[in-house]
């Protein structure tokens, strides 16, 4: 194949870029994008590269193709400076080789058909008690910050079935420390310590990146009880501390261990479904005649046969109102790669230790393959529209890579949305659309309201 030669963002207009990605990563990609393509680079330094692509052959290639070539761990650590690294020591989304597949292989278990219904009580229940939270609390008020609600059931279901059932956690402490720690290892904060590195290096300043280390102290001071309570046998474990447990008494992980691969789902596996079912509901309420549908069909699915758990109805209505909700807002809305050694992407070139940024926000809008572009459409999902767009939509990424907690994140949309819709109506404020932004994972410029009424 004939060499290609990426095109080049011109050093002077680096700055303008980067405070653009500061201020709205999802924007400034975006029209980075349409300024310059499907494939563009960023050269920070002699070679510091970032290369950003929009275009389902180069996703294919990084994420599936040639996927042992690009590493997210040696990403995320070449961009230590943020300190996710420190959040998320050698868990499994760190990890590469043997050591992924070792970590990959026992963490699926939680994963099957019969781990993920273990937890539906546990689901159920907290449910339950925030459709009755909310039925109280819409008597006065009856407009509802989902954003947040949703984020704190999200965290209290993950802690009850992956960690333990008995104990009591502080929710709301542990949301304020993980959203600070997130926020600084967001795409922000590693573009702040560029820019502020590259214009004090000039002055012969080495500029270091402290801030919110206090958060991270408490998150390792909440991990380090939860282990040292573990191994001490101080409580029931259920989900990944029972299998942790169970590696641990077999030597096969150590206290350390244990730690890391609490914070990886931590930093996993909550708000990027919590995100979901916000935008999902969100979707919902803003398309009032979409939204009765769904609740028509579930209401004919309970009609038809009334014994069927909600878990475990056929809704295909609802499964393309999911799927097109993280179309247009992919909780993770952005990968990095770094290549581990030159490669030819497609006919380009790319040199190793490239760092290689795909956005799910910007593909998923790619006009070539969505027509409907920003238009919330569920058609996109009918099979014959969707056909051949497998690395144009990757909401929960591709690969071998690919989402470990799919299947649950799936599970636990359905249950919640289903359930909450059986029991609210929902309307947006406005008739304008919220803002969006990210940091690591995408949110509202300001939190994410509806109008709920029963
Ligand atoms: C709607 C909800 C979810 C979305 C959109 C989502 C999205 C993603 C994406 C895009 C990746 C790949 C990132 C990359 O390639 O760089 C990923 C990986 C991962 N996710 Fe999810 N996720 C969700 C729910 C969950 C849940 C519920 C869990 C666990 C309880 C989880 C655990 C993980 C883990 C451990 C990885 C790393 C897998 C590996 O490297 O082998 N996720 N997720």
């Amino acid at each position: 194949m004939k060499k290609k030669t990426i095109p080049l963002i011109p050093p002077h207009k680096i700055p303008v870029y980067a405070i653009g990605l500061l201020r709205n990563p999802l924007k400034a990609i975006s029209k980075m994008i349409g300024l310059y393509g499907d494939i563009f680079a960023m050269q920070l330094a002699k070679n510091s590269n970032i290369i950003f692509v929009n275009h389902p052959d180069f996703v294919k290639h990084i994420l599936k193709d040639n996927q042992d070539n690009y590493s997210r761990g040696k990403a995320v650590k070449q961009s230590a400076i943020t300190g996710l690294h420190e959040l998320l020591g050698n868990g499994i989304f760190m990890s590469d080789g043997e050591d992924w597949e070792a970590q990959h292989k026992l963490l699926k278990g939680l994963f099957s058909v019969t781990a993920i219904e273990a937890t539906l009580p546990t689901i159920e229940n907290e449910l339950i008690g925030l459709i009755k939270k909310w039925e109280n609390e819409i008597k006065t008020n009856p407009i509802v910050n989902i954003e947040h609600e949703l984020n704190l059931l999200m965290l209290c279901i993950m802690l009850r079935t992956q960690v333990s059932a008995e104990l009591s956690f502080d929710y709301d402490a542990m949301y304020d420390a993980l959203s600070g720690r997130m926020e600084s290892s967001s795409v922000k904060a590693l573009f702040m310590f560029q820019l502020k590195a590259f214009l004090l290096k000039p002055l012969g300043i080495k500029y270091q990146y402290t801030k919110h280390k206090k958060y991270l102290e408490t998150l390792n001071a909440i991990a380090d009880t939860l282990v040292e309570g573990l191994v001490e046998g101080k409580y029931k474990p259920t989900g990944l501390f029972q299998l942790l447990l169970a590696d641990y008494q077999l030597q096969n992980t150590t206290k350390e261990g244990i730690r890391d691969q609490f914070m990886n789902f931590l930093f996993a596996g909550f708000d990027t479904t919590a995100t979901a079912i916000t935008w999902t509901l969100y979707s919902l309420a803003a398309n009032p005649a979409l939204q009765q549908q769904v609740k028509d069909d579930l209401a004919n699915s309970i009609k038809k046969d009334a014994t069927l758990h909600l878990a475990n109805r056929q809704l295909p209505l609802l499964q393309m109102v999911m799927k097109e909700a993280l179309r247009l807002y992919p909780p993770v809305w952005s990968y990095a790669r770094e290549a581990a050694t030159d490669d030819v992407m497609c006919g380009y070139p790319v040199p190793a230790k490239s760092i290689m940024v795909i956005s799910s926000y910007a593909l998923h809008r790619h006009r070539q393959f969505w027509p409907s572009g920003d238009v919330f459409t569920i058609e996109n999902f009918e099979k014959e529209n969707f056909k051949g767009k497998n690395f144009a939509y990757i909401p929960f990424g591709q690969g071998k890579r690919m989402c470990i907690g799919r299947a649950l994140a799936d599970y636990q949309m359905q249950v919640i949305i289903g359930g909450i819709l059986q029991a609210f109506t929902l309307e947006t404020l406005s008739a304008k659309y919220p803002g969006i932004t990210a940091n690591i994972i995408i949110k509202g410029e300001k939190p994410i309201s509806v109008r709920i009424s029963k």
